[in-house]
């Protein structure tokens, strides 16, 4: 019996060699290892041996080296197809690679962070209001009833009935605001969104367009109080010699109320193309919050007073960046926003 697993494992071993491929490998594996091969018979001679114990170890040897040789050899193949595959699925880096366009953060967004940043640290809440907005919001609560003739301006864009609305406007911001303070604690916030109007749209208007709207509610708050913080605003956003000038005007929802300037920076007031020759530039509109607002809105007007300003985003951009069509900040046009690309800054 020893010599007949000799002989098996001498003629195994000389099998192994002449392997070539990890087929040939399956085969010889099912020869001897199968139901029908050497090792299984010798296992059902179990049986006929007198000395099992030893008979068994052999066998058990020869077994264990058949299945680790068969082993081996299938570890070696397998790597080299790994290899193989490696080899022919690399990836060549020296190849152009596919350019994907991509975009640059919008100059308009910029420019809202940059007065959100500057109010911010003037102690400023940033907070938001609804675009689809109730009549009562935008109109009602800022002295302007149904039927009220200065509604006419604003164009607005009714969505159901004479109820609901896309701001005109982001003042109706301010109300909201108040309403929720509940007319006893002090307010100072700003809010940047959009605002809509049936304008139609043309190189300086559009029908969508962005508000930074503020409003401070404090007590003993006076125009003057307006006048310094718009100062000191512009001054940070468009330069320290900004002067800032003050021309009234009228909005039903402040008393007095101004249209605010600033001093151009292009030509710092000489006149140019920009400022169309006066050496002035309106930004905004703004004005001391009227008594009838700060009662509608649930504050006593004897005890407290404020003031109300709305920047338009786009108009400080354009001047800001040179841009002198207003429709460049709704195109989807990756050129133009190439251009103000502002990584550098980053
Ligand atoms: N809401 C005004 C406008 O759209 C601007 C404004 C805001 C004026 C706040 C006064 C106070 O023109």
């Amino acid at each position: 019996m020893k010599e007949k697993v000799e002989e098996i494992r001498l003629k195994f071993d000389e099998q192994i060699k002449n392997i070539k491929s990890l087929k040939e490998l399956n085969d010889l594996k099912i020869e001897y290892i199968g139901k029908k091969g050497p090792i299984a018979q010798l296992t059902s001679m179990m049986r006929e041996v007198e000395d099992k114990k030893t008979f068994g170890m052999i066998l058990n040897e020869l077994r264990t080296h058949v299945s680790e040789k068969l082993d081996e050899l299938k570890e070696k193949y397998e790597q080299e197809e790994l290899n193989k595959k490696l080899e022919s699925e690399a990836i060549d880096i020296s190849l152009p690679s596919t350019q994907i366009p991509v975009g640059a953060p919008s100059i308009l967004e910029k420019v809202i962070e940059d007065f959100e940043e500057v109010f911010m640290s003037m102690g400023y809440d940033v907070v938001d209001g609804p675009e689809l907005e109730e009549d009562k919001f935008n109109f009602e609560l800022l002295g302007l009833p149904k039927g009220h003739p200065a509604r006419d301006a604003q164009d607005t864009f009714y969505v159901k009935g004479d109820e609901l609305l896309l701001r005109s406007h982001t003042s109706p911001v301010q109300a909201r605001v108040m309403l929720q303070k509940g007319g006893e604690e002090p307010v100072r916030v700003i809010c940047p969104g959009k605002a809509y109007r049936r304008d139609d749209d043309d190189a300086t208007h559009s029908h969508e367009f962005t508000q930074i709207e503020g409003l401070i509610v404090d007590k003993n708050i006076k125009l003057s109080d307006l006048k310094g913080t718009v100062t000191v605003i512009c001054k940070r956003l468009f330069g320290e010699d900004t002067i800032t000038r003050f021309r009234p005007s009228y909005y039903q929802f402040t008393e007095p109320s101004v249209e605010m300037d600033i001093s151009c920076f292009s030509c710092k007031g000489k006149g140019c193309s920009i400022c169309k020759n006066t050496g002035w530039i309106t930004i905004g509109g703004a004005g001391v919050v009227h008594y009838d607002v700060l009662k509608g809105c649930g504050y006593d007007p004897n005890k407290w007073s404020g003031f109300a300003f709305g920047f338009g985003a786009e108009r400080c951009a354009m001047l800001k960046y040179g841009i002198n069509d207003i429709r460049t900040f709704y195109n989807v046009d990756l050129r133009e926003s190439k251009i103000f690309d502002r990584k550098e800054e980053e």
